[in-house]
C-alpha cells in the first residue's frame, strides 16, 4: 500500500474547518483539494466525519522500572491501546541511571520501542544526576538524536528528585541547543515528612497518598521551577498540572510574559479526591503522582485549557495491575509503597472530547491540545500535529456521535482495571491512519508491531 484517498470529509485542524478529501503518497500528504478522483491503493470514504490529525500524547511511561516494579504496558501493548483510541504519535521517557550518562537510558528505550512500536514515537530523557557526562549528551543527544527534551523531578527524594542548583544547571544546558526541561513540580521535602509523619500515626490506606501530597506542594515547587528558568533565560514545561494552586502560577508566568508552558490530564479534569474514598484498596488505582484533586479544580483546569494558560493534555499513562501481587498490591499495607500512576493512553480523545460536548472547548482547541500544540512543543511540526500538504499521513476520521462504554473488559490496554471504568462517552476514532496506512479500522487493529518510526525531534524554543 503505497497510496490512500480520504474523500468526503470534513477536515478540522487547529485553525481551519473545510470539506475536502486528502491524498496520502508514501505516507505523506501530497493534495488536499474537493472532489478528487484520483487512483489509489486505498480509498476511504469519511462522509459524517470529522478528519483530524492524529493525536500526539507526549506523556508516557511504557516498559517503565518504577515503584519496585514495571509499568504493565510495553511498546507493543501500549502503542496498540494508543492507537485504538486515536493517538498516532508518542513520547516516552528514558531513565539514566546513577553513574551514567544519558546514551544508556536511549539506547536502552530504542530497544523497548524497536520491533515493537505499531505507532510512531520518540524519547524525552530523565536526569536523575547531571554528571559531566550528563551534560555532555544532553546538548549530543539533542544536536544529533532529536531527544529535544529531559525531564527532572522535584519530588521522589533517592529516586529522582534533584536539587535546584542541578535544575538551574540543566536549565541553562537548554539555552543554546534549543532542547527544553519538563518538569514534575511537587516539593519532594515537604511531601516525604507528611509521609513518614502519616506511617507513624498508622494511617496506611490509599487515601493517604493524596493527604500527604497538597496542593501548595504542586503549586510552590511549579513557582519555584519558573523562578528558576526564568534565571536561566529559558522555556520551562510542566508536566501533569493538577491544580488550581500550580495553575496560577504558571498564569502568574505567562501573564509577565515568561515563556512558562504547562500539561495537564485527563484525570485532573474527571476524576477527584473523592476517588480515594471508595471502599477498601480501590484507591490505590487512582495513586498517581499528583494525586487527584478536590473536584472543584476541574472548572479551573478547564479554564486554563480554553485561556491556553495550558497548552498540552497528556496522559501521564503509567498502569500498574490491581490484582497482581507484585502491582499495586506492593502497597496492600503502605499507601507509599503503591506504584504510582494510572492507565491512559486509549482514552484521552475520548474525555477531552466531552470537553468539547459540554462546551468547555472547541473542535479547534481539542485538535490544538491533543495534536497540534503537542507537535509545536516538542519538535514535531509540521511533520506531526496538523493536516498540510508534506504532513504525514497521520489522520483520524473522527465519528462525534458514536457512543463507546469505557470498560476495562473492552479498552486495549494490559492492566486489569480502567480509573473511567462504566462511563458512558459520545465521539470516538472510527479509522486512524499512520503515514497513510490504515491501523485501526472501527476497532479492529489493523497495523503490524514494529512498524512504528523513531522519529527525531527539530530543537528550538516553542512560543505558544
Ligand atoms: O504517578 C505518576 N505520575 N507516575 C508516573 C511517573 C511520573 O512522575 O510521571
Ligand atoms: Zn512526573
Ligand atoms: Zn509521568
Amino acid at each position: 500500500m503505497t497510496t490512500t484517498l480520504i474523500k468526503n470529509g470534513t477536515i478540522v485542524t487547529a485553525s481551519d474547518r473545510y470539506d475536502a478529501d486528502i491524498y496520502i503518497d508514501k505516507g505523506v500528504i501530497t493534495m488536499i483539494g474537493k472532489g478528487m478522483n484520483i487512483p489509489a491503493d486505498t480509498v476511504l470514504d469519511a462522509s459524517g466525519k470529522l478528519v483530524m490529525p492524529g493525536g500526539i500524547d507526549v506523556h508516557t511511561h511504557l516498559d517503565m522500572p518504577f515503584g519496585g516494579t514495571t509499568s504493565a504496558d510495553d511498546f507493543e501493548t501500549g502503542t496498540i491501546a494508543a492507537a485504538h483510541g486515536g493517538t498516532t504519535t508518542l513520547i516516552d521517557f528514558a531513565i539514566q541511571n546513577f553513574g551514567e550518562g544519558l546514551y544508556p537510558a536511549f539506547d536502552g528505550w530504542m530497544k523497548r520501542a524497536e520491533g515493537k512500536a505499531s505507532i510512531d514515537y520518540a524519547f524525552h530523557v530523565i536526569v536523575r544526576e547531571l554528571s559531566d557526562q550528563a551534560a555532555h549528551d544532553m546538548d549530543k543527544l539533542t544536536r544529533n538524536d532529536g531527544v529535544t527534551s529531559f525531564k527532572l523531578f522535584m519530588a521522589y527524594p533517592g529516586v529522582f528528585q534533584v536539587d535546584d542548583a542541578t535544575i538551574f544547571k540543566a536549565l541553562r544546558r537548554t539555552r543554546e541547543t534549543g532542547s527544553m526541561i519538563c518538569m514534575h513540580a511537587e516539593n519532594g521535602g515537604v511531601i516525604d515528612t507528611l509521609v513518614k509523619e502519616a506511617l507513624m500515626k498508622g494511617q496506611t490506606a490509599p487515601k493517604y497518598h493524596a493527604l500527604t501530597r497538597p496542593t501548595r506542594a504542586e503549586a510552590e515547587a511549579t513557582g519555584r521551577a519558573i523562578a528558576l528558568s526564568e534565571m536561566a533565560g529559558v522555556p520551562i514545561y510542566i508536566v501533569h498540572l493538577s491544580c488550581s494552586d500550580a495553575l496560577e502560577k504558571v498564569k502568574q508566568a505567562r501573564d509577565m510574559g515568561l515563556p512558562a508552558y504547562a500539561e495537564t490530564c485527563p484525570q485532573y479534569l474527571f476524576l477527584s479526591y473523592d476517588d480515594y474514598e471508595r471502599p477498601g484498596f480501590e484507591g490505590a488505582g487512582y495513586v498517581m503522582s499528583p494525586p487527584l484533586r478536590e473536584k472543584w479544580n476541574q472548572g479551573a483546569l478547564w479554564k486554563g485549557l480554553a485561556q491556553n494558560d495550558l497548552q498540552v493534555v497528556s496522559t501521564d499513562h503509567c498502569p500498574f495491575c490491581m490484582k497482581e501481587e507484585s502491582q499495586k498490591l506492593l502497597g496492600k499495607d503502605d499507601f507509599s509503597k503503591i506504584p504510582n500512576g494510572a492507565p491512559g493512553i486509549e482514552t484521552r480523545l475520548y474525555m477531552l472530547w466531552e470537553g468539547v460536548r459540554k462546551g468547555f472547548i472547541d473542535q479547534h482547541r481539542f485538535v490544538q491540545l491533543m495534536s497540534t500544540s503537542p507537535a509545536k512543543m516538542f519538535g514535531l511540526f509540521p511533520k506531526k500535529g496538523t493536516i498540510a500538504v508534506g504532513s504525514d499521513g497521520d489522520i483520524i476520521l473522527w465519528d462525534p456521535e458514536k457512543e463507546h462504554t469505557i470498560s476495562a473488559a473492552t479498552h486495549h490496554m494490559r492492566v486489569d482495571y480502567n480509573p473511567y471504568e462504566g462511563r458512558v462517552v459520545t465521539g470516538a476514532a472510527a479509522v486512524v491512519l499512520s503515514r497513510g496506512e490504515v491501523i485501526v479500522d472501527h476497532g479492529v487493529f489493523k497495523g503490524a508491531k514494529g512498524r512504528g518510526q523513531y522519529i527525531k525531534r527539530q530543537p528550538g524554543h516553542p512560543r505558544l
